[in-house]
């Protein structure tokens, strides 16, 4: 099978150029003028760019006595309806479960993934047995392993848990990412302001502030520093972590920084909304800022302080929010975004000029392929690569509606938003699976995404021997 995308211009990272592509089977095989085919595909006035990755999506996740509502089919297609190709989900073991037994757990979940998945491990309690276990996990093709520090008598893990498996990470040639908040200080808050009377969607913004991020942020940059492994900060949303990244970077530290679509175009009012549904529906954790962090994570977008646009896509329906009526810290954290990521960036990103094309798939694509060792086979328009491809028409334009979503959810936290630049068409591996506005693949199709580990590096492994001489304090 041979297919030519024909009469667009390519838009790499760091340049865009005229060219048709020539896909074969499963990759590109050629980029330049004149390429034949068996079939062709219109580009013109489009641009072709690597599909999108997002690094961050909760799908069909336990979590706050529920499950996120988006299970790996309709999460997917949701994914290749927006231009995404790729997605990063988490498996969460149970205290004291095995991690194996999560991946295989997750492996479940994702059999009717229509686009291709990775997974990042969590690491949600420590063990002689989890330390062994992480190099299991390493094994099968899970490099990343998350950090909660917050969520506290849950998901959260203390220092000494979280140091003794970044030293793991180290070892093992893996990446810690981290949940930034202060789940202490969160607790407290939460209790101060239930006690207040504040019971609503407000409580939840009031009790996270930026400080209790920014702190998190820059404990978790010394321990990583301290173990010598790069790290990963996951939705970052406020001035106080960005700065302790932008920090970082400049003594050298290798940290990156992840912030989400919501967090750069919806804000903290949103919490005081009138109708408390519509205010629940948007908790999620860290909460959205106001409008000068909202700007200041964009700076860093343009400046490469952050490097990834994700969504943390964990959606649940009006039914599940309601479980917090009353009581704010019972509302399931998370809202979706999988499907209007792309589109609402290129809009408020290009569209408005702080972002370049070029820019635009750094962070959409080709920098996480790079930071989860996956380039040029994914996140990279160039011959020998997987053809993961959006034809991107910047002209194309419509509503953001529930009505017409493929989440399940019953509302959309972008709804009536318009937006300018949409997939003409998604390609997975070669195949057409997005065209004429609508998802046409097989059940089932999505494969799983083999990560190999990050090469040694003379500074991690000299932080580790440094650590693992003092008995009993990694282990
Ligand atoms: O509120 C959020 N972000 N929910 C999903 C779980 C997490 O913290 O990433
Ligand atoms: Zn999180
Ligand atoms: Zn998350």
């Amino acid at each position: 099978m041979s297919l030519v995308i024909r009469g667009g211009t390519v838009v790499a990272a760091d340049r865009s150029y005229k060219a048709d592509v020539l896909v074969e089977g499963e990759k590109i095989a050629a980029i330049g003028e004149g390429l034949k085919g068996k079939s062709e595909l219109d580009a013109s006035g489009c641009f072709i760019m690597p599909g999108g990755i997002d690094p961050h999506t909760h799908l069909d996740m336990p979590f706050m006595g529920t499950n996120s509502a988006d299970n790996y089919e309709s999460g997917t297609t949701a994914a290749l309806s927006g231009g995404t190709t790729l997605v990063v989900d988490f498996c969460i073991p149970g205290r004291g479960q095995p991690l194996m037994d999560a991946f295989h757990d997750w492996e479940a979940r994702s059999k009717n993934a229509i686009a291709d998945y990775s997974y990042h491990m969590c690491v949600t309690y420590w063990s002689d047995q989890v330390r062994e276990d992480m190099a299991k996990v390493v094994q099968a093709g899970v490099t990343t392993f998350k950090h909660f520090m917050a969520y506290k008598g849950a998901l959260m893990v203390n220092d000494e848990e979280m140091f003794a498996s970044f030293v793991r990470c180290a070892e093992l040639g893996a990446m810690p990412l981290v949940h930034a908040e202060n789940g202490d200080v969160v607790l407290a808050l939460q209790k101060y302001y239930m006690a207040k009377g504040i019971t609503g969607p407000e409580g939840h913004a009031l009790s996270r502030p930026p400080e209790v991020e920014g702190e998190a942020a820059n404990r978790a940059i010394m321990l990583a520093d301290q173990a010598g492994v790069p790290l990963y900060i996951v939705h970052t949303s406020s001035i106080p972590a960005h700065e302790a990244i932008r920090r970082a970077r400049a003594l050298g530290k290798r940290v990156y920084g992840e912030p989400l679509i919501q967090h750069l175009v919806l804000d903290e009012s949103e919490y005081y909304n009138k109708d408390w549904r519509h205010a629940a529906r948007r908790v999620m954790s860290p909460p959205f800022r106001d409008k000068i962090n909202q700007d200041d994570l964009w700076n860093g977008l343009r400046a490469g302080s952050l490097q990834v646009v994700a969504t943390d896509h964990c959606s649940f329906t009006t039914k599940q929010k309601e479980m917090g009526l009353g009581d704010f810290t019972k509302i399931p954290n998370g809202t979706g975004g999988l499907e209007d990521r792309m589109s609402v960036l290129w809009t408020y990103g290009v569209e408005t000029g702080r972002l370049t094309p070029n820019e635009f798939v750094a962070v959409t694509s080709t920098n996480i392929a790079r930071i989860l060792n996956l380039y040029p086979r994914k996140g990279a328009i160039m011959p020998g690569a997987e053809a993961d491809v959006v034809v991107w028409d910047p002209k194309a334009n419509k509503t953001i509606s529930a009505k017409t979503q493929a989440s399940v959810i019953d509302y959309n936290v972008f709804e009536g938003f318009e937006v300018k630049g949409l997939p003409r068409f998604t390609l997975s591996r070669g195949e057409v699976v997005f065209r004429d506005g609508k998802v046409q693949a097989e059940l089932g199709r999505g494969r799983f995404v083999r990560r190999e580990p990050f090469p040694a590096d003379a500074r991690a492994l000299a932080a580790f021997k440094k650590y693992t001489a003092a008995e009993g304090v990694a282990r």
